[in-house]
């Protein structure tokens, strides 16, 4: 066979989980901030994977909310996910979703997320607020992607490298992933003084002709509550 000869695939098949960046309306973010405010500090540490002091749920109004606000990220998240399956879109598949849970979290410095997933099927983080870490980030020497990043893990790692088995991505305020809950992320520390407010919540789709819900509150482990 000839050196030159131009070898082309017959497919290059995408594979692997569908994640979306949007950017959010200011309606939507000031309404999570103001809504976070008035929440109760560290309410709902217990049910999260943060090693941060203060995360926070959302009443069921404020989740009632968001719901509405929500709608038009799930259907085009929904639509995107079926065009990354290559396939149409018909009555097998529903933009419509029952919200399991919502909360703001106050991430501060040399505060961390470990690696988790979440429960349900489809989850998001929404970056209402991030200190500047151009400075920590210019200083920082080492093979990790660096102070303050946010990475989705997917599948094993090579050295040397022959496969993308992670994301990267600094946050940027107004800026929102949704991706699948058994996604695998986490988020490096930083050390610059600040703090971090950003939302995340889980859900799970429903069937087309019903309308998009909030969980029933009997079934709701976030709820605000004092913390003892
Ligand atoms: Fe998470």
């Amino acid at each position: 066979m000839s050196e030159d000869r131009i070898i082309k695939p017959v497919s290059e098949p995408v594979f692997g989980p569908y994640l979306a960046r949007y950017r959010v309306h200011e309606g939507l973010i000031k309404g999570l901030k103001e809504r976070g405010m008035k929440s109760i500090p560290g309410s709902g540490n217990k049910e999260l994977a943060g090693v941060i002091d203060d995360q926070r749920g959302y009443s069921k109004e404020d989740k009632e909310w968001f719901v509405k606000e929500f709608q038009p990220y799930m259907s085009a998240y929904s639509r995107g996910s079926c065009a990354h399956e290559q396939r149409m879109w018909d009555h097998n598949w529903t933009d419509k979703f029952e919200l399991i849970a919502l909360w703001i979290n106050y991430m501060k410095e040399n505060e961390y997320n470990p690696p988790h997933t979440h429960n349900g099927q489809v989850t998001w983080v929404i970056f209402l607020e991030t200190p500047d870490l151009d400075k920590e980030r210019d200083q920082y020497v080492g093979r990790s992607v660096g102070p303050g990043a946010l990475t989705f893990h997917y599948g094993e790692a090579s050295f040397p490298k022959w496969t993308v088995n992670q994301l990267t991505y600094l946050p940027m305020p107004g800026e929102m992933w949704i991706f699948p809950t058994m996604l695998e992320h986490s988020v490096i520390p930083f050390k610059t003084k600040g703090t971090r407010v950003s939302v995340s919540g889980n859900c799970v789709f429903m069937p087309p002709h019903m309308e998009s819900r909030v969980m029933p509150e009997e079934y709701d482990r976030m709820k605000p509550q004092p913390v003892k």
